[in-house]
């Protein structure tokens, strides 16, 4: 991999009371894909099946710790990803990535185990109008389902993460309390959870507060895999995501080209940007495990399978040592400014 990284010595960088987010010094954090999952259910256009495989093997070449590759929803929800069984079967399993797919009932998990996914995500919304507007459930309803899930997951031994949405804000309810999102976390933990996910599903957090639950989620459940999911809606995704490695978090979601949102969230828009969080922490001295060329690759071909435009920043604009040639008459302003420095008169 070919990153730029600068000589600022760090303790120039590190302000009083910094802990070591400015050092980034090779330390290892897990970029998790979510473009084939919340990345495409957004879409309006169908992408073709043989399409979404590639996007996956892509995305398995270019190093990504996990791959969503698809959901097992209804398809009368969720159209767009109505070939979940396919995509699973199809892709090449790259060795020490988990595959894993979100599931949001029984039904499910039955066929996300048949089709063998890696992990099962499980969802649910910390924010009770949230949680009806997406899965026509109450939590208690949701928490219930879930739990018979857990247990069906454990017989089949396939690990279970939970992705509480809308931890940081609900669009229709407003915040929702940390006491009230660590408390469904602690139940889905206790109830055989490996991981949980907390979900800024409509982009409504900011650094402070992602700092402060990151930290208290780790103080209270130690042993738990924790994932950070961000979504770019406010501009602050990649604020929230050092935010919350200087919190002590290491696993982030992100989706290629900064595809993403939900249907049944109002305003949702895109996750923060794969190819934009492994640019920026590479350049911080982070190793992300991923190559930037080939997610810039895939990136690339995107708006071929979409149909629009796509909010990536890095796509646009290149690497920050991606350099221009100077402008044409370049030689000519360089001489006769050089000129100008020796005192000879020149014409203008
Ligand atoms: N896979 C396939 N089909 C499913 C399914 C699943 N996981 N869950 C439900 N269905 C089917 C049922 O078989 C039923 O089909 P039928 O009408 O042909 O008999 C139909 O969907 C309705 O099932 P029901 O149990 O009444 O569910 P519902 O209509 O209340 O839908 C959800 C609830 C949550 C399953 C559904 O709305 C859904 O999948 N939503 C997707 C949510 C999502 O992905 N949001 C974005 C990500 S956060
Ligand atoms: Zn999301």
């Amino acid at each position: 991999m070919t990153m730029h990284t600068t000589d600022i010595p760090a303790d120039t960088l590190a302000g009083a009371g910094a802990a070591d987010l400015w050092r980034g010094a090779r330390r290892r954090l897990h970029l998790q894909e979510v473009g084939p999952r919340d990345g495409l259910q957004m879409e309006a256009a169908f992408v073709p099946t043989a399409d979404k495989i590639a996007l996956v093997d892509a995305l398995s070449e270019a190093g990504l710790a996990k791959i969503e590759a698809t959901a097992f929803v209804s398809p009368q929800a969720i159209p767009a990803l109505r070939d979940a069984e396919i995509v699973l079967r199809e892709i090449r399993r790259a060795p020490g990535v988990v595959y894993t797919c979100l599931v949001p009932n029984r039904r499910g998990a039955e066929r996300a185990i048949e089709a063998r996914a890696d992990e099962l995500n499980l969802v649910m919304s910390a924010s009770e109008t949230h949680n009806l507007a997406n899965l026509r459930m109450t939590r208690a309803q949701s928490f219930a389902a879930l739990s018979g899930v857990i247990d069906m997951a454990r017989e089949a031994a396939v690990p279970v993460n939970v992705s509480l949405s809308c931890v940081f804000g609900c669009p229709m309810e407003g915040d929702v309390a940390p006491a009230v999102v660590l408390d469904w976390a602690r139940r889905f933990v206790d109830a055989g959870a490996r991981g949980i996910t907390l979900c800024d599903t409509t982009g409504m957090a900011y650094p402070t507060q992602v700092a402060a639950l990151a930290r208290e989620f780790r103080a209270r459940l130690p042993g738990t895999e924790l994932t950070l999911h961000f979504h770019n809606t406010r501009g602050m995704g990649l604020a929230n995501v050092l935010a919350s490695i200087d919190a002590g978090a290491d696993r982030f979601d992100a989706s290629l080209g900064g595809l993403g949102g939900c249907p049944y969230a109002p305003g949702a828009s895109g996750n923060v940007c794969t190819e934009e969080i492994v640019h920026a922490l590479e350049l911080m001295d982070y190793d992300t495990g991923c190559d930037l060329s080939l997610l810039l690759r895939a990136a690339q071909r995107l708006p071929g399978l979409i149909g629009h435009e796509i909010p990536s920043q890095i796509v646009k604009a290149g690497r920050r040592l991606d350099l221009h040639a100077p402008p044409p008459d370049f030689a000519a302003w360089r001489d006769r400014a050089h000129a100008r420095e020796a005192g000879t008169p020149t014409e203008t």
